[in-house]
Formats: structure tokens, sequence, C-alpha cells
């Protein structure tokens, strides 16, 4: 059973770092779409291969999913042994329960349409929630990039640096920062008013009138980091670095940073972003994460994964 890596069409940058971390080329695909819309997939022949689909579900959320399930499809009937979609970041995970009645549950309507098209086990790199993989039927190799970005930010951490979680669902993320980094952390009570505004009102422990590191699984709007940020400078921080695993490409993110003392906002290429000269976005590659972790499920020699705290 051959290792194949086929590459959908939203970062074919991080598929093909990965392929070459692996020791192996990109699959040769052909992804086009109808005049309709409908997306369309093939692939070369995969017969007996244990094939692994890289293909992060951002922004166009929906067409990416979608031709993340077609890619699983095709791979399926040309009658590959095995096929893993690697979804470092996995779109609809936000999705994971219902705040309000009668809304649907994205998250798992994601994984089942995956799950039907068939695969048979996913990767994700520090998913919106640990819940998504007890809300899967197939098995999920939860990956985490806080090691590599608690590394990228170290040198910047001086002692009078706070962790600062954004909201109560990133105080978990942020103990994860705080043991690598050694550093307290602080909690901020976030209040979300729409898609794209919250409200940061408190902030729980003691900022100390430092360097504040805030941390996030993800950046979208960056209305979560704008409103933290302005609290805590509110608070005496003089300066911020910002650490999320995940920058939405297309949520305009860091032009709400430019009148706030953010230094850097340090992430990884899960997504691709058009990385601006001079700018704040500072992108440190999962490639190689990612790549251990599929040869160790082709069964190549390898170690466990750590643990998470
Ligand atoms: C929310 O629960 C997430 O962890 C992020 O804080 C949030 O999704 C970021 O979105 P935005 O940048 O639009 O505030």
């Amino acid at each position: 059973m051959s290792l194949r890596v086929v590459s959908g069409s939203s970062n074919t940058g991080l598929a093909g770092a990965v392929a070459g971390a692996c020791d192996t080329e990109l699959v040769d695909c052909e992804l086009s779409t109808f005049p309709d819309g409908e997306r369309r997939a093939r692939v070369a022949p995969l017969v007996g291969d244990d094939v692994f689909v890289v293909q992060p579900t951002g922004p166009p959320v929906n067409d990416h999913l979608i031709e993340l399930a077609l890619l699983v499809d095709a791979c399926r009937r040309g009658r590959s042994d095995r096929v893993t979609a690697v979804v470092p970041y996995f779109g609809y995970a936000r999705q994971d329960r219902r705040d309000h009645p009668g809304e649907s549950i994205g998250a798992r309507v994601a994984l089942d349409l995956l799950a039907s098209a068939g695969v048979d086990r996913l990767v994700v790199v520090d998913a919106h929630t640990p819940t998504l993989e007890a809300m899967s039927s197939v098995p999920m190799e939860m990956l985490t990039a806080v090691p590599l970005l608690a590394d990228a930010v170290r040198d910047a951490c001086r002692a009078a640096t706070v962790i600062v979680a954004p909201d109560l669902g990133a105080a978990k993320l942020a103990e994860h920062y705080a043991a690598c980094l050694s550093l307290p952390v602080v909690v901020v009570r976030k209040q979300r008013l729409s898609g794209s505004e919250v409200r940061a009102s408190t902030v729980v422990g003691d900022l100390g009138g430092g360097m504040a590191l805030i941390v996030d699984d993800m950046v979208s709007t960056g209305g979560t980091i704008e409103a933290a940020a302005r609290l805590v400078c509110d608070h005496g921080v003089r300066s911020v670095v910002v650490a999320a695993s995940h920058v939405l490409p297309s949520g305009g993110g860091s032009a709400r940073f430019e009148d706030l003392p953010i230094e850097r906002v340090v992430t990884t290429d899960s997504l691709p972003h058009p990385l601006v000269p001079g700018g704040t976005i500072e992108e440190h590659s999962i490639a190689d994460l990612v790549a251990a972790t599929i040869r160790r499920l082709h069964g190549a020699p390898g170690q466990l994964p750590a643990p998470h705290p």
C-alpha cells in the first residue's frame, strides 16, 4: 500500500510541502467547475493506495468542503485502500451546539458529509472544539500547533508578559501556551454581539502592565482580538503579540488592528494568506507536523503524538 498525497484547491502550497516532507509528489488531479457552479474532481489511478487528501476548509468554506467530499469519493471509487482527509483548519467547527432553538449543528453536518463520502479517518489541527472528535463517526487525529507557535514567540515574551485568553472558550488553549512558556494566564469576558462585533467587558486576573500574548484558535473578522487588545491596553498593557493557529484569509482581521499596539500576529500556514512585506502576520509551517502524522498513520516508524495537556 503506497502513501499518496492528493491536494484540493484550498492550500496547494501546504499540500506540496507536506508531500515533499513525506518523500512523495502530489498525485495528479483535475478540479473544475461546471457553468452552473458545481465542482468536479478527478484523480489519477490510486488502486490499493493509502491516500491522504489535504484540504483545509477555509473560505469559501462550502466550496472547499464539497470539493473535499468529491475528492474523497473519487479516491474511494478509484479503489484506493484507505482515504484520510487532512483538514488542518476545519470549517463549521464553531457550529458545535445549538445556541438558539431551531438552529442546525453545522459541525455534525460537515462531519457526516465527509463520512458518507467514504473517508476513513480525519486529521485536524487545533480544532475549534475538542467535541469535534466525539461528534465524528470516523477516527480523528487532533494535532496542535501550540508548541510551534509558542517557540516562535518565546524570545519576545519578557518577564512581564501575561497570556490572555480573549474569551472563556480559549482558556484551555491559553493554559497550553502557559505550560509551554511558563507564564501566567488571564481571561477576558467576551460577549458576541453579531458575526463581526464582540464586546470585551472584564479581565479576570492580573495583567501586570507589560506585554500581553493574546492566544486563540482562529482569527476570522478580527473582532475578538481587537476587543481583547483594546481592553488589555485600557488596563495598562503596552504591547501585544497575537498567536492564533488559523488566520482566515478573507476576514480582513489585521486591518482592524492598525491603531492598536499589536507587534506581531503569529500563525501557521494552515490557510493561505497574502503576506504583506513589513506586515504584522508571520507564518510558521505545519507541514512537518502534518507529514510526521501522515507517516505514522501510514505505518512508518514514529512516535505517538504528545497528549494534550
Ligand atoms: C470563538 O469562539 C473563536 O475561538 C474565535 O475567538 C472567534 O471565532 C474569532 O472570530 P473573530 O475574529 O471573527 O472574532
